[in-house]
């Protein structure tokens, strides 16, 4: 089916709100200072730009997961898994349509608490798309790039387009505040890689409904 075609099916006002694609939004970092809570805000507003979709910031902060630490692995059908933030977690997870990751760039990877967050579960990040919000000194390419190779492990659809916020300290006053209008330039770019979420969002789910 042509994008153009797809789009107007569910990217369209009067959508009912359960017909409404649901996006999780993963902040990636924790420590204190973090700017992923810094840049939150701002992909939410791009997401609330799109009247197709519901949305849930999912802070790793409020999931304090443990270490991965168990015998059955989360592809195995026997998990029973006890610990009540990773069952909490993984309903959150199950809930979504689509994701978009906001990550950091942390040795060229992403934080070991978004790889274990990403480790617990399995099915419910299956045939579901992802998009990525990066920032760092080559606005967390790299760690995109990783992020890119798991979620083809854990069988997800990742789109094209991502933000990449280069050297993003430069954006920010002496408080850790993002300067009005620094993040106006990637607005743009923010948009076209909804679209692109969207689109595969209702592929998907239209796909699994039907399987
Ligand atoms: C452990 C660690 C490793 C880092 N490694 C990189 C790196 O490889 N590439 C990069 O561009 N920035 C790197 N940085 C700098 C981060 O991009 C910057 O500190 C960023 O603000 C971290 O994200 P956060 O504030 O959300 O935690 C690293 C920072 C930390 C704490």
């Amino acid at each position: 089916m042509e994008l153009s075609t797809l789009q107007s099916k569910v990217i369209g006002y009067n959508v009912p709100m359960s017909k409404k694609l649901h996006i999780k939004i993963i902040l990636g970092s924790i420590r204190d200072g973090r700017f992923s809570e810094k840049i939150g805000p701002w992909v939410e507003k791009q997401v609330q730009k799109n009247t197709t979709c519901t949305y849930e910031v999912l802070d790793l902060r409020e999931y304090p997961l443990p270490f991965f630490d168990q015998k059955e692995t989360p592809s195995s059908k026997k998990k029973p898994y006890t610990n009540e933030v990773v069952a909490q977690w993984t309903e959150k997870i199950k809930e979504a349509d689509a994701y978009i990751f906001v990550t950091p760039e942390y040795d060229r990877s992403i934080p070991g608490v978004l790889k274990n967050a990403v480790d617990w579960v399995y099915p419910e990040w299956n045939k579901k798309p992802a998009a990525f919000v990066g920032y760092g000194t080559v606005g967390g390419a790299r760690a995109i790039e990783h992020l890119r190779m798991i979620a083809v492990e854990l069988q997800m659809a990742t789109v094209r387009q991502a933000v990449n916020v280069f050297a993003h300290w430069t954006l920010q006053d002496e408080k850790g505040d993002i300067q009005p209008g620094a993040l106006d330039q990637f607005e743009r770019g923010a948009q076209t890689m909804l679209d692109q979420l969207l689109w595969w969002a209702q592929a998907l789910k239209t796909a699994r409904e039907e399987a």
